[in-house]
């Protein structure tokens, strides 16, 4: 039997919480020749054990830097972005690096990008659990979502009447050992370590179930999604069962206290520590619970995910643990 053709795939933002997990993933795989990553920071993947990534430095508001990476691929997957951020900032790298990329997206056979649950808006009246029928509004107030839910949009546009096959994976927050980022956001970890037992071991907890998946089930699903597994289209991530901040307080031996949804953002984090600005909105953002359906992505993506939202919890403060964060 002919053996399957080995892929090209180029990768923006590789270097990140979701990307280090892929492209481990990608290495592993037997269809993947080649794997050309792009980010602007510097980075050796020999020195991480990958032997397929060829790496280069370069930014996704270089246009002429994203058509040169597409150039080579079969496949193109856009993981650059800036999560926490300024509203500039964001505003800059999100919605016109991501148009660049959208753009070189036409000449490749297969486009996958990581949207967010975000895209979908934290409002009252979505239904509960979302499925992927429900359209992505955003929310305004939320600079993050609002985004999310634009660059969908114009991703469709962009790549009306293309051939590229496109793949919309919509995680919820991605933690793991290797994705520590929601650990490094609580008060203890945002103070020098000799300090940290001033900071009270207590989080507020509104009562809102939240899901979590693990970078490396985020990185299965892309795997799958660049290897065309079922049909393009968008598709919610999230790991099994749900959990409270009073879970993530018990996991860590902390307390929680029980506080009004409607005040979570005054207690945010408890401290009278300065929140980033799109922390605070994260914050604010929890009071409406945003839980999706993944029945689709296993369905058609035959996405098994290996670990369910306590268990990537738990992994997560270990690792937090050992590495001195909190
Ligand atoms: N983490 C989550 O909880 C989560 C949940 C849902 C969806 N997502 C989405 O998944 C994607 C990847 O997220 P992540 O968690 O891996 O983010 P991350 O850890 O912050 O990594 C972001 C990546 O983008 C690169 N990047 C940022 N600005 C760039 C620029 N101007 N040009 C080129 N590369 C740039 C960064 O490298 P340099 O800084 O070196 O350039 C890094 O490789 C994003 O679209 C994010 O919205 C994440």
């Amino acid at each position: 039997m002919p053996s399957e053709p080995k892929l090209t795939v180029a990768v923006t933002g590789p270097t990140g919480e979701i990307g280090r997990a892929f492209l481990r993933a990608l290495d592993r795989r037997r269809n993947v020749g080649r794997v050309l990553g792009m980010a602007r920071r510097p980075f050796d993947p020999r020195e991480q054990g990958l032997r397929k990534t060829e790496y280069r430095q370069g930014d996704v508001l270089d246009r002429g830097a994203v058509e040169e990476l597409a150039a080579e691929a079969d496949v193109l997957v856009h993981l650059a972005f800036i999560v926490l951020g300024g509203h500039a900032e964001t505003r800059r790298i999100n919605l016109e690096g991501s148009r660049h990329v959208f753009a070189a997206a036409r000449q490749v056979s297969r486009f996958v990008y990581t949207s967010s649950v975000a895209a979908y808006g934290f409002h009252a009246d979505n239904p509960q659990p979302l499925t992927e029928d429900v359209a992505p509004r955003g929310t305004e107030a939320f600079y993050y979502s609002a985004q999310k839910a634009e660059l969908e949009q114009a991703l469709e546009e962009e790549l009306a009447g293309a051939a590229t096959e496109t793949y919309v994976l919509r995680p919820c927050i991605v933690a793991g050992p290797d994705a520590l980022v929601l650990m490094r956001q609580l008060p203890q970890a945002r103070v020098p370590g000799p300090l940290r037992k001033a900071v009270p071991p207590v989080l507020p907890d509104p009562g809102i179930p939240f899901q979590l998946v693990h970078h490396d089930d985020v990185a299965s699903a892309l795997v799958a999604a660049v290897r065309g597994a079922g049909e393009p289209g968008a598709y919610n991530l999230a790991g099994d069962g749900t959990i409270t901040l009073a879970d993530l307080a018990r996991a860590l031996g902390w307390h929680a206290i029980a506080v009004p949804a409607p005040l979570v953002g005054l207690a945010a984090f408890g401290a009278k520590l300065p929140l980033m600005p799109s922390l605070a909105q994260w914050v604010n953002a929890a009071r409406v619970p945003v839980l999706m359906d993944t029945a689709k992505a296993r369905r058609q993506l035959r996405w098994r995910p290996r670990h369910d939202t306590l268990a990537t919890l738990r992994e997560t403060v270990a690792a937090a643990r050992e590495r001195g964060v909190v």
